[in-house]
């Protein structure tokens, strides 16, 4: 099947075939190299070629679109998701309006152990048809890739339900999935006397299991003052790496956990959330291949300070964005929104921010080889935008759908 698109307003995001962009860095960000009045063709699933219209190629295909008036860029690759869960959590939205914190409402048996309540409860199957609905909305809205954790099981059987149903939605959809294993994201009730205990579970008993069915891909932390610490954290990515699972963790959210640094230590894809952030961050930031991802939807929807995006593009860091959907912190896996909080409370530019979700996503999910930009050979994973003024209209028209089609492949 071979599809052309012609006269497309901007092809964004290209990337030539003797290019081999891995991530984008610092000032680089602001850069989302185009072409005017273009034509792509797409031949089973791949990008085959594209050019301006002006040397059009007199081709063969089986289907034409027209994308005159519209831009085409790759699709978002949203590298740190929680969509599998099961239930909203709006009774603590309401409780933070009247002034709880996320870290009270944690603390008093709320957050993460409340989602487990619920998880525990319901059936693999409902929790796959929930999850199945909340995947196609992200997909409608631009997103072509995604990462998704556990973390909401807290016990080998709620672990694996949740594991088990991510694979399920790798197999029926058409976009590239990647599972982290996140059962170190909260204490559960029965181990909060015996938190030695709760690790042990998680090395012992869930990881082999879960490394031999093949169900991750990465492991998680939540390395967090009140969740997991420094110690706890290291031994629990130290065996995940046994059985062949890189790091990707939640750091620095609430406090300098030093969460950032022991990523770095443990070679992590990269680190999550980064609210609390200075210069020792950034310097060992700097001297790693470790990606900084930022979740600034999280510290939108909790009303907290956001992460220092200008001060780490400055200092020439590979800064990703991605949503953290999941029912406390962040119930949206929304990137127009996202890019838009990015821009107004971040400081980045629209080119920054899309940079950041998609040749930086891809990264932090090791698939930039595949992903991320338009270049010949790559997975043709497009957003084919409604008539819209220019790049900068995605982030400014915001809770307004720009997009008008998606193309995804697996
Ligand atoms: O990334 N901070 C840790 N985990 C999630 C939130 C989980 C929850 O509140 O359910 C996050 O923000
Ligand atoms: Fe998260």
């Amino acid at each position: 099947m071979r599809t052309l698109i012609t006269n497309i307003k901007q092809l964004l995001q290209v990337e030539f075939a003797t290019e081999n962009k891995q991530k984008v860095y610092g000032k680089e960000l602001a850069f989302l190299p185009s072409i005017n009045n273009a034509w792509l063709i797409i031949d089973n699933g791949r990008i085959h070629s594209f050019g301006a219209m002006k040397e059009f190629p007199n081709t063969y295909t089986d289907e034409i679109i027209d994308a005159t008036g519209k831009l085409v860029l790759p699709s978002w690759c949203d590298s740190h998701t929680h969509l599998v869960f099961a239930a909203p959590r709006q009774e603590e939205f309401v409780d933070r309006i009247k002034g709880l914190s996320y870290e009270e409402i944690a603390m008093r048996g709320g957050g993460i152990l409340n989602s487990a309540a619920k998880l525990n409860k319901i059936s693999e199957n409902e929790l796959y048809d929930q999850s199945q609905i909340r995947l196609l909305n992200v997909m409608a809205q631009g997103t072509g890739c995604i990462e998704i954790k556990s973390g909401y099981g807290l016990c080998l059987a709620g672990e694996l339900k949740m594991l088990k149903v991510i694979r399920r939605l790798k197999e029926n959809n058409t976009i590239p999935i990647k599972a982290s294993f996140l059962a170190a994201h909260a204490y559960p009730i029965e181990y909060k006397q015996n938190k030695p205990a709760y690790i042990n579970l998680i090395i012992n008993e869930m990881l082999p299991i879960i490394a031999n069915e093949g169900l991750a891909d990465y492991i998680d932390v939540f390395c967090e003052e009140g969740f997991f610490g420094i110690p706890e954290t290291e031994r629990i990515l130290e065996a995940g790496l046994k059985y062949g699972l890189k790091p990707k963790i939640h750091a620095n959210q609430l406090h300098f956990s030093g969460g950032v640094q022991i990523g770095i230590k443990h070679n992590a894809i990269s680190v999550d959330h980064l609210e609390c952030v200075g210069n020792e961050e950034i310097e060992a930031l700097k001297n790693s291949t470790t990606i900084p991802t930022l979740l600034p939807g999280a510290a939108f929807f909790l009303g907290m300070h956001y992460q220092p995006a200008r001060k780490m593009i400055d200092a020439g860091l590979p800064v990703c964005l991605a949503t953290d959907y999941n029912p406390g912190s962040c119930p949206s896996g929304n990137i127009p929104l996202l890019l838009t909080i990015a821009c107004t409370q971040l400081k980045m530019t629209p080119e920054e921010a899309i940079n950041a979700v998609t040749i930086n996503g891809a990264a932090a999910m090791e698939l930039s080889n595949e992903l991320g930009t338009i270049k010949i050979g790559k997975k043709a994973n497009i957003i084919i935008t409604k008539p819209i003024e220019s790049v900068a209209s995605i982030p400014y028209d915001f809770g307004n759908n720009s997009i008008e089609k998606t193309i995804y492949y697996k």
